[in-house]
């Protein structure tokens, strides 16, 4: 018998078994488990996507990135969700966003000093037994080592930075003027600069009451000799004399009509701005200034050096280490592809696109050293050293507290709200409070 034959003949006894309405639900059941088989199909096609969150302007220099990540990857989508410019106030939403419970960021983009707190909190995934060591040999090794915690890995580095001086080669050259080594050098070339009518301003710096004050904060300290935390004894160094010193340096800039008053309003993409459009000598900033400052149109294209920071007489000039890096949030349902993207972010694929495009610092050495990078960016292989002497903001789990303490005080004195000794008294005292609580509760 042909098939044909034997399907009408089995139509016809269901039929003739079956009530005709059965028949119906039988057939409805049908299509509907046909339904749901076709879309599961589809479903397990579409790509998973994976939210992060990150300040606006890092979130527009990674597309380049994603295109990349997303052409190899047609299984994954990256959704940049673009925060505020200030540190603090991203590391305050992904906080709250855990706090909450069920945070909606597959993966955490994290500044260098946020992964204590966030790594003794269990916010992040535990990397150590999932990426090989060898892959991670050719690292810098105080930015792989901001990602590790009690000895695990949570961050993989994907961008490091130091603050630098930025100074206008030609108006120097004009003015008979050697690069400042020292504060007073670069008050009295400002004013130099400034009296002969050449520049509007003389210094912009980072002022506002954000994180990035303290990151260029500690510069100036270590710099005049002073210290914020020793990590390892968790003495408080803010109401030594050098801090005062410090701070005398920064209150002369504005005193002295070197720096705008505006300047304790200023964070870095203000200074960048006003330093690119001619009028100013000095600027402190990091290195993703650079590029810009040279671009098409640019007033400075060409006019324009770095090297590290100013320093007291017989001290050295130490730019402050950042940087950034991503985890994995403890709360994502897509682990593994979370995992790949931490790894392309920071591969050397990654990083040289980042660098190449937007001039971000590598966190692998040997991209120091690529032909590539180096034929546009010649200054890179002298940044190594320079980040070698970096200065770290202290790594302490109650790290975002202590900047919360620092920021107030430093922001008081800066703006003559307070006397500069009482301030940093009160914030030595409240430093103090807080790292015992620490020690006592862990
Ligand atoms: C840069 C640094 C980061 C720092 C921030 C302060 O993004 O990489 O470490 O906290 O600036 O504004």
């Amino acid at each position: 018998m042909n098939v044909n034959l034997l399907i009408h003949r089995l139509k016809r006894l269901l039929l003739s078994r079956l009530p005709s309405r059965l028949w119906l639900v039988l057939t409805g059941i049908g299509v509907a488990l046909s339904i749901v088989f076709y879309a599961a199909i589809a479903f397990s096609q579409q790509p998973v996507v994976l939210s992060m969150l990150m300040p606006a302007l890092d979130a527009a220099s990674a597309r380049v990135v994603v295109e990349e990540f997303e052409a190899q990857n047609p299984n994954i989508r990256l959704n940049l969700v673009e925060g505020p410019a200030a540190s603090n106030l991203i590391e305050d939403l992904y906080t709250s966003s855990f706090l909450l419970g069920d945070s909606p960021y597959d993966l955490v983009v994290m500044d260098v000093v946020w992964l204590p707190k966030f790594a003794a909190a269990g916010w992040l995934v535990d990397m150590t037994d999932q990426i090989p060591e060898s892959e991670l040999a050719d690292f810098l090794p105080a930015d792989l080592e901001g990602g590790r915690y009690q000895g695990r890995l949570y961050r993989l580095p994907f961008r490091t930075d130091v603050g630098l001086l930025y100074y206008r080669t030609d108006l120097l050259e004009q003015a008979g003027l050697q690069p400042p080594e020292t504060f007073d050098d670069l008050l009295t070339a400002s004013r130099t600069i400034q009296e002969a009518g050449e520049a509007q301003w003389g210094y912009v710096w980072q002022g506002r009451q954000y994180e990035g004050l303290v990151a260029m904060f500690v510069e100036v300290l270590s710099g005049a000799g002073g210290f914020w935390v020793n990590p390892e004894t968790l003495e408080v160094g803010l109401d030594r004399p050098e801090t005062l010193k410090a701070i005398e340096f920064l209150r002369n800039t504005v005193a002295q009509g070197v720096s705008p008053p505006g300047v304790t309003t200023y964070q870095e993409d203000e200074a960048r701005r006003l330093f690119q459009s001619g009028n100013v000598v000095f600027m402190r900033n990091w290195p993703y200034a650079y590029p810009l400052g040279n671009e098409d149109g640019s007033a400075i294209q060409g006019r324009f050096d770095i090297r590290p920071m100013v320093h007291a007489p017989g001290q050295d000039g130490a730019g402050c280490l950042g940087g950034w890096g991503l985890g994995i949030s403890h709360t994502t349902p897509h682990p593994e592809e979370a995992l790949q993207v931490v790894r392309f972010f920071a591969g050397p694929q990654g990083q040289k696109l980042t660098a190449l495009a937007n001039g971000h610092l590598p966190t692998i050495r040997s991209l120091y050293n690529d032909p590539e990078i180096v034929a546009q960016y010649p200054y890179y292989p002298d940044l190594l050293e320079v980040l070698e002497r970096g200065v770290l903001r202290p790594p302490v789990a109650q790290y975002a507290q202590a900047s919360d303490i620092l920021q107030r005080y430093l922001s008081a004195a800066l703006t003559g709200r307070m006397n500069p000794e009482a301030a940093m008294k009160s914030a030595a005292d409240e430093t103090r409070r807080l790292l015992e609580a620490g020690a006592a509760a862990s």
